[in-house]
């Protein structure tokens, strides 16, 4: 019987998914996957391609040329895609414009599922995203649906993006983020919402050193149960 114990963490744009997730699996020793950074990955490589996302032929050729890996170096996630760090580029506001659009397409989800559910098959793990309670992990142990008021999200996304973009308006921050929202809460295939059995968690008055308590609490009974 497969024992691993999975935490997938679902929720919003930028209502800190990843800080929860990195710091959880750093204090458990689970793996962690920021599944939002491969659909990034994948839309920076359709960017770069022009890959016309009509186009069935061009979908599927562009998704058999792209490979994907993370390593971790100075406690960090890095992400490459055919070898090439892109860590920092898919962050970027070009990318955060077209990633929804890109995740959205049946053959793109289904190719980032494989790889995300070969990932959590033999290791513990936290994996972070939209579709990991619903769709990727049915059966995690702990589902956690994470959101936050709209305004303090896109001023924490804004304070990120903020020094290497000294152009960018906090509106227009908030404007992406609602429209990547409104994008994942309506596509057909695995739309963001909340597993029936997820733990809502709202973290708009938590530190962060709160919100992992508040999810250590529901993961270490697991973690005691698999000694
Ligand atoms: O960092 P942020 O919360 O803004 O987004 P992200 O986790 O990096 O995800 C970027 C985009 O990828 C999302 O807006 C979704 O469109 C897509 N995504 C998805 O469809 N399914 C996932 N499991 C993770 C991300």
């Amino acid at each position: 019987m497969n024992t691993n114990i999975v935490v997938a963490i679902d929720g919003y744009s930028s209502c800190g998914k990843s800080t929860l997730a990195k710091a959880l699996s750093k204090k458990l020793h689970f793996i962690y996957v920021d599944s939002g950074a491969m659909y990034r990955a994948v839309a920076l490589y359709f960017l770069r391609n022009s890959v016309n996302m009509d186009s069935h032929e061009e979908i599927a050729q562009a998704l058999k040329n792209i490979h994907l890996s993370f390593h971790s170096r100075d406690y960090q996630t890095h992400i490459t895609l055919n070898g090439e760090e892109v860590s920092e580029e898919i962050r970027q506001m070009p990318v955060s414009e077209k990633v929804s659009t890109v995740a959205a397409l049946h053959e793109v989800r289904v190719e980032m599922v494989k790889q995300q559910q070969r990932m959590g098959k033999s290791s513990n793990i936290v994996m972070d995203g939209r579709d990991i309670g619903t769709a990727v992990f049915p059966h995690a142990q702990v589902k956690i649906f994470m959101t936050a008021d709209p305004k303090i999200r896109a001023e924490r996304r804004f304070k990120e993006l903020a020094p290497k973009n000294p152009d960018l308006t906090l509106e227009e921050v908030f404007e992406s983020l609602a429209h990547r929202d409104y994008q994942d809460t309506t596509r057909a295939e695995s739309p963001l919402v909340r597993a029936d059995d997820a733990i809502i968690l709202d973290n708009t008055e938590l530190t962060p050193d709160e919100q992992l308590q508040f999810v250590l609490d529901k993961v270490l009974p697991f973690v005691e149960q698999a000694k």
